[in-house]
């Protein structure tokens, strides 16, 4: 096999049309628009349809990428799908996503890595890519948040939304788009962010909440306030460059307080980040191709500027990469 470079060549998004407002949310629990705002600030996320699961919304994201770079997907080799909720243990989503868009001879792979699954999917698909295996990988993340959220826990209820993101990744003639990756993990704090499967105790202690999401939102809030702001100052040093190099932070839109509290201790301020969070919510994996999406709409993001993309979540685990980003301007 020959080393190649990789370059991401489109993006698609989509998220359900149905809209839950914090004047929404004041209905069905305890809760204010100014708290929800001065907490988390967040106004809007979007609710999948009772029948619409993430296999769809992963369809739909591709069908959107299609239709605005008009680019062929037959020829793809691998799909990856970075999701917390599938709509079956297995089959895999990404195999629904394959029989849905009838890509002819393609592996299926399913990535659980909460919120940093689209960050770790574009880590796979450079390496594969770049390691000559296979020529084009679709990195897809998709969520159904609002699947698995109890809608009588204030808590919770009003930080998650759903939606999906789906990106090309496709051998480079010339330079390679990916500059540096890194990842980590603090497994014993896997107890702080869970959903219920086979086994109902972690580290020796009962879980709750049957089937649906559990936080610590308190103990999540101080490990990625500690973590982040450290690793990303690791990653821009391993792309040798200078934080003032990077035009753009992505992290994962887990919550604007929380990516104030980075950003104040990080190496890149508010002003040059992007998110997803104010009128998406927290939609976990798909969070940061949204965000991405949003900036390229507003004319932010442009081609040829350099990118910090940082997932992180349940596990606890997160994944950062450096990117130049090279998608062609649609607009
Ligand atoms: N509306 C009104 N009051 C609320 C609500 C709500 N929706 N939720 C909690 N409260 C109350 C609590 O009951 C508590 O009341 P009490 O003092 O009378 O007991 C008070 O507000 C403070 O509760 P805390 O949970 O301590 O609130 P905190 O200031 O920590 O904010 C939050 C909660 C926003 C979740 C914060 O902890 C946070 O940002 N954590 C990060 C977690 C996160 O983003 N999780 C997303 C998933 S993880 C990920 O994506 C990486």
């Amino acid at each position: 096999m020959n080393q190649s470079m990789s370059t991401i060549t489109a993006m698609g998004t989509y998220v359900p049309d149905r809209i839950l407002s914090n004047a929404d949310l004041e209905k069905l629990v305890d809760t204010s628009d100014e708290w929800i705002v001065q907490r988390t600030g967040m106004r809007e996320r979007r609710i999948a349809a009772d029948n619409q699961f993430v296999s769809d919304l992963a369809t739909k994201a591709v069908e959107d990428m299609m239709r605005r770079y008009n680019v062929n997907i037959e020829d793809v080799d691998m799909i990856l799908v970075a999701t917390s909720t599938p709509e079956y243990s297995f089959p895999s989503t990404a195999s629904r996503v394959q029989a849905n868009l009838k890509i002819p001879h393609t592996g299926v792979l399913d990535l659980n890595a909460a919120c940093a699954g689209f960050t770790y999917g574009l880590q796979l698909a450079d390496s594969l890519v770049t390691s000559g295996m296979y020529h084009k990988v679709l990195v897809i993340g998709a969520e159904t948040l609002s699947k698995i959220t109890d809608y009588t826990d204030r808590t919770t209820c009003v930080l998650f939304g759903d939606g999906a993101g789906a990106f090309l990744v496709e051998r480079a003639a010339g330079k390679g788009d990916f500059m540096a990756a890194i990842s980590g993990t603090s497994g014993e704090g896997g107890i702080h962010l869970y959903k219920t499967g086979l086994s109902s105790e972690m580290n020796g202690v009962p879980l709750e909440g049957e089937g649906c999401l559990v936080q610590n939102g308190r103990e999540i809030y101080k490990w990625a306030v500690r973590t982040i702001p450290e690793q990303l100052s690791g990653l821009i040093a391993k792309a040798e460059m200078k934080p003032d190099q990077i035009d753009w932070f992505v992290p994962h839109s887990a919550n604007l307080r929380m990516i104030e509290a980075v950003c104040e201790r990080g190496p890149i301020p508010l002003e040059r980040t992007l998110t997803s969070v104010e009128y998406r919510g927290n939609t976990s994996a798909a969070s940061i191709p949204l965000a991405l999406q949003l900036a390229v709409d507003e004319g932010k993001l442009k081609e040829g500027q350099s990118i910090a993309l940082f997932g992180f979540g349940g596990g606890l685990t997160y994944a950062g990469l450096v990117l130049r980003w090279s998608v062609p301007d649609t607009q």
